[in-house]
């Protein structure tokens, strides 16, 4: 249980509030020598950072945990392996949800349930980062099984998907209980890194809608390029992925607005945001128009400095996993004041 480090000391997580893994950035390189390696490792048309900066990027790092810390979220910390260049975005090795069903009277009464899928890495040069996730997984529900939610436990449910599958591209919409999850040409090794047979496995397994979406070449994860948030508002950038699946987007969307990201704010990677709550979002440094727009949204934006870790093509989303998701059957647009119901429940 050695490498369950909240904050550096041990205490007890509150299971309804957000928690995030995350991986100290000891032997994270964007340098493309490393990256050319025999066998290594994920390519995408960032990757540069012959300027990289290894003390910034640690400050940007440190920038972004407390900046979450101090919205309320707690940090779990996965053990950082020495040679794994990508293992900092963890948001890739695995997808979870915490389902709880809310009874009639506007109360979450039975105990959660957690899913979560393991991916299994298109390149495999960054398989081995599973490893650690699991172990940091495993500490962490040892941990969530001593709390209890009136009076009961929580169930965990494990599996691994065994078609190509990035949580990157698998990007849970909390309005509309579904998954957007992107796919592509899996011979073309710019283009995608989930195969669109990975989505059977998430429905079946989450018991939730997939809805698929075909990422456009080198928007490599769906999260370069769409954020669902939790009012309903879909933060896009339609040419990350081909026009019918932009249709579906907006199909889905419906009285809900698209909150359009322009090529230059794409590659600054405006549409890579963490969700931390109902309505505190943090995203990288971005153009005030695209700030603008989503707080008249009501939310709260939060811009932080990824610099570093832009030159290995990740934002803050690929730099976090959300392992406590909340999810109820029928989502946000059916209980509105779902997340306020956890918020009492404390
Ligand atoms: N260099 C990494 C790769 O290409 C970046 C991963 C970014 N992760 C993400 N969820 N977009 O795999």
């Amino acid at each position: 249980m050695s490498n369950l480090h909240i904050n550096g000391t041990e205490r007890h997580l509150n299971i309804l509030a957000p928690i995030f893994l995350m991986c100290r950035p000891d032997y994270y390189d964007p340098r493309i020598e490393k990256h050319q390696k025999p066998g290594h490792p994920a390519p995408n048309r960032f990757i540069s950072g012959n300027d990289f900066d290894p003390g910034l990027a640690v400050d940007q790092w440190n920038a972004l945990k407390e900046k979450l810390e101090s919205l309320g979220a707690q940090v779990i910390l996965v053990d950082p392996v020495e040679g794994l260049v990508d293992q900092v975005f963890t948001a890739d090795s695995s997808v979870s949800l915490m389902t709880l069903p809310p009874d009639n009277a506007n109360a979450v009464k039975a105990p959660p349930i957690f899913h979560t899928l393991y991916s299994r890495f298109k390149h495999a040069a960054r398989t081995p980062e599973l490893q650690a996730q699991m172990c940091a997984l495993e500490s962490l529900k040892s941990d969530l099984e001593k709390t209890h939610l009136n009076g009961s436990r929580p169930t965990f449910m494990l599996g691994r998907n065994i078609q190509n599958f990035e949580g990157g591209d698998n990007l849970y919409d909390p309005y509309r209980d579904m998954f957007w999850s992107g796919y592509g040409d899996d011979e073309n090794i710019d283009t995608c890194r989930s195969s669109i047979g990975s989505h059977g496995l998430l429905k079946e397994f989450m018991e939730v809608k997939v809805q698929g979406i075909e990422v456009a070449n080198g928007f490599y994860h769906l999260d370069t390029s769409l954020a669902p948030l939790p009012g309903g508002h879909m933060i896009c950038y339609p040419g990350g992925m081909n026009r019918k699946s932009f249709e579906s987007v907006q199909k889905a969307a419906e009285n809900e607005t698209i909150i359009l990201v322009h090529e230059e704010d794409a590659q600054k990677f405006g549409c890579n945001v963490i969700t931390v709550d109902r309505h505190n979002i943090v995203m990288p440094l971005c153009s005030d128009n695209l700030r603008r727009e989503i707080e008249s949204h009501d939310y709260a934006v939060h811009m932080v400095d990824v610099g570093e870790f832009i030159k290995s093509g990740g934002g803050p989303h690929c730099l976090t996993n959300r392992v406590n998701q909340p999810r109820t059957p029928g989502g946000l647009r059916k209980f509105p004041n779902f997340y306020d119901m956890l918020r009492y429940q404390r």
